[in-house]
Order: C-alpha cells, then structure tokens, then sequence
C-alpha cells in the first residue's frame, strides 16, 4: 500500500497509463506509478512477469517505464513534472532508429 502524507500537498499532475494522478512536488513517476495503484509499469521481455517499482534508489531496475515517450527509463530517478506522461513498457525496449 502506498498512500499520501495528508499533511503534504499534491499539486503536480502527471498521467499514468492515461489516467491522472496528483504527487507532491518532488516526488518520483515511480512514485505516481505506485500513487495510480497500477498492477504494473513494466513487463519483463522474457516471461512478460509484471514487475512495479521496488527499491525507489536507482538499484533494482523494476521501474523501468515510457516517460514522455522515451522507453527504458528508471521511474524512480525521474522527478514528476507537470503533464509528463508514463507508460507502461512491455517487452523490451524498441531500440531507436535514426
Ligand atoms: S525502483 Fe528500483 S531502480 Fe527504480
């Protein structure tokens, strides 16, 4: 379970999977990601196992999202910004082709 401080306010508007959810400033997309209540933020490429944030520190890689349409991302490193957009990644990463 991962809930609000009541005493800390939540002004920052970000979407995951679409849906909006309000974090307070400072707060991590891993942490709106868990704020959603998703069942996940990414699946693993071999066994497509659901996976959500877990260490919140950089260590484990179980954040692993598409924050503004940049896939691989470590959720819980980026900061919440207005309007920024999270998604869940499935599989591996598309690679980029210039
Ligand atoms: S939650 Fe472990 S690396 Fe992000």
């Amino acid at each position: 379970m991962f809930a609000l401080r009541p005493e800390v306010p939540a002004t920052v508007e970000v979407f995951v999977d679409g849906a909006p959810v309000r974090v307070p400033e400072g707060a991590s997309a891993a942490a709106a990601v868990l704020l959603a209540g998703a069942a996940a933020i990414r699946e693993t490429p071999i066994s497509g196992a659901p996976r959500l944030p877990y260490c919140m520190m950089g260590a484990c890689f179980d954040c692993l999202a598409e924050i503004d349409g940049v896939a691989n991302r470590q959720a819980c490193l980026v900061p919440a910004a207005p309007g920024m957009r999270i998604a869940r990644q499935r599989g591996a990463r598309v690679a980029f082709e210039a």
